[in-house]
């Protein structure tokens, strides 16, 4: 046996006994003729004592072990003299009577400890070192209890987990595809699913009324902190439902999750919000619920003293920030900076302080009276020392998405966005299409097989941009965890989508013509969802990037910087694949 016990394992009650432990030599330290090791492995951390003056040779080999050094040791469990609180097995150490190196190390690139001194890049080239480490480890153990949880969740209701496959045709996702070339069909490629979207709803014609997969999905997009060109769905489907049915189900998972996750008992239903209130309000399809700051529209009171900002303005609003009249003009000029930011492209800001008295002094005085900025006052119930914080514009969508931006940055600036804080909501009703400046054309909002509401279908011939949909997406702490719908089963009413969409029937037939035939045999009413595993993973752990409850992920340009991926093929695969490489500038 190589080992009896883990280095996480002995206790006090285990003094005495004679043990085997493998593991890595995470630091030794030599105190007189002592040398402590403290050897590691994925359950915890033991201490060694090497005796000089009991077995010289031992301790001598002891001194001779590097960082990282693969050891097996016997010996005697010990009470220590000096205990160390912060481990739990802090109380013991072990006497080594034998020591085996199993294998020598390099010194390592960073050290191997909670506060490694390894910077981003170091530890993704050597990922499997950094995997060594309490913090990334106990990440992928929570993603794994997650998955455990996820499938006990879903079996218990009946969903079965089938297996679709990762070469397939493009999925209308709205990503770009990441591609693979066929050797045996020179000149044709496979896509990598964005989501097994419309595998799924094949699934459902073929009776499996309850599906679900722990899907790994592809998309050749921009990376953010919470996407990855690689990361994994929490995949399912249903037939014979309606959205209640779907957001109830799915809202019980939530809940068991933050229960058997981080034991945390939500009992009230999840606030329903439709899309329109979340732009009105909050100038986002995934508020941050955990704090207010909910947008006031100001055109009424605002416009019409001669300050030409607002005068010529489509939208004013405005957030109150509680006790913030503090803010000092250092700070309310970085504020404005951080507005006209290119990425947010607010002209300006306009702030005003509520003061001891009552009184509300502004950035912009000298055009309105007391009197309005009481007004002012009122529509935000705002109290003595709040700041009042205002943006303008002439398009109301952008002003609002600026203006969320500054809301979440107050947010963070006043510690509102507490981790250990979950404010969870479900955006509903979202528009059926929106308009792509690009393409010159309405788009999906969703995907080109999501239900519009059934009273909002007659508005599809006059008016389809207002045409809302059977669409809902569960937000959690302002990050977009799940999305889902309930699809068209009707192939009249797919082919009159696929005509607003812009598509010719014959281009529909080209693209989803394998769904809408089999949608002719028989196809019964469906509905889904896909939370995003990574995303969950990174909220319950408290992290600031999904990267981090992902064993081997990629960096911000796209890269495995660990395989040094993506990389050149050689030309005998790419005559194998007839491809000719012409790299444009
Ligand atoms: P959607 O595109 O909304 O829906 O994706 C579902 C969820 O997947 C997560 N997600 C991502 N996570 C990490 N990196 C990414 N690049 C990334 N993109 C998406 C999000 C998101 O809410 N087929 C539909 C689902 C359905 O209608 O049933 C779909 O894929 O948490």
């Amino acid at each position: 046996m190589y080992r009896t016990y883990t280095c996480g394992e002995l206790r006090i009650s285990d003094v005495n006994k004679q043990v085997t432990l493998a593991g890595w030599v995470q630091r030794s330290r030599k105190m007189g003729g002592m040398t402590f090791v403290d050897l590691r492995d994925r359950y915890g951390i033991t201490q060694l004592v090497f005796n000089e003056e009991v077995n010289a040779t031992l301790c001598e080999q002891a001194n001779r072990l590097g960082r990282e050094y693969v050891i097996q040791v016997t010996g005697v469990v010990r009470e220590r003299f000096s205990k160390n609180a912060n481990i739990p097995t802090g109380d013991i150490e072990i006497i080594v009577s034998e020591l085996n190196v199993l294998n020598a190390a390099l010194t390592p690139p960073f050290t191997i400890e909670d506060n490694t001194d390894g910077g981003d890049d170091i530890r993704m080239k050597y990922r499997y070192l950094d995997l060594r480490r309490n913090a990334v480890r106990k990440n992928l153990e929570l993603r794994h209890k997650m998955t455990i949880e996820v499938r006990k969740y879903l079996d218990s209701k009946g969903f079965i987990e089938v297996e679709t496959p990762l070469l397939i045709g493009s999925t209308p996702e709205g990503a770009r595809d990441f591609v693979v070339p066929s050797r045996m069909n020179p000149g044709q490629f496979y896509a990598l699913p964005q989501s097994p979207q419309t595998l799924k709803q094949l699934l459902m014609v073929s009776g499996f009324d309850r599906y679900f997969q722990i899907a790994k999905c592809f998309r050749d997009e921009d990376l953010r902190a919470d996407r990855q060109p690689e990361f994994t769905q929490i995949d399912c489907e249903m037939s014979f439902v309606k959205q209640d049915d779907v957001i109830e189900l799915f809202e019980g998972m939530a809940k068991y999750l933050f229960k058997e996750i981080r034991e945390v008992e939500l009992t009230e239903p999840f606030l329903r919000m439709p899309w329109a209130d979340a732009m009105k309000y909050y100038g986002s399809d995934k508020p941050d619920l955990r704090f207010g700051m909910k947008f006031v529209e100001l055109m009424d009171i605002l416009k019409g003293y001669g300050f030409s900002v607002f005068d010529n303005a489509a939208y004013i609003g405005g957030i109150c920030a509680k006790g913030a009249a503090c803010y000092t003009r250092k700070q309310l000029d970085a504020l404005t900076e951080f507005v006209k930011r290119p990425q947010i492209g607010a002209k300006g800001m306009v702030y005003a302080r509520v003061e001891a008295d009552g009184n509300v002094k502004s950035s912009v005085d000298k055009f309105y009276a007391q009197e309005v900025l009481q007004k002012m006052k009122a529509a935000f119930n705002a109290q003595p020392g709040d700041l009042i914080l205002i943006l303008s514009g002439d398009d109301a969508m952008k002003t609002r998405k600026q203006l969320s931006e500054l809301r979440l940055e107050m947010g963070n600036q006043l510690g509102l966005r507490d981790k250990n804080k979950f404010a969870l909501l479900w955006v509903v009703d979202f528009p059926m299409f929106e308009w792509s400046e690009e393409e010159g054309r309405l788009m999906a909002m969703h995907h080109p097989f999501t239900h519009p509401k059934e009273e909002d279908i007659p508005l599809l011939d006059t008016d389809p941009a207002s045409v809302r949909a059977d669409a809902y997406d569960m937000v959690c702490n302002g990050i977009e965890v799940g999305g889902g719908s309930i699809r068209i089963h009707d192939a009249q009413l797919q082919a009159k989508m696929f005509e607003i969409l812009g598509f010719t029937p014959e281009k529909a037939q080209e693209q989803f013509g394998f769904l809408m035939n089999a949608f002719k045999y028989g196809a019964p009413p469906h509905g889904g969802l896909a939370y995003g595993l990574d995303r969950w993973v990174s909220i319950f752990a408290g992290l600031d990037s999904i990267r981090d409850c992902i064993a081997f992920p990629k960096n911000n340009s796209g890269r495995d910087v660990m395989l040094d991926a993506p990389g050149y093929l050689d030309q005998k695969q790419l005559d194998e694949l007839n491809l000719v490489i012409d790299i444009k500038e």
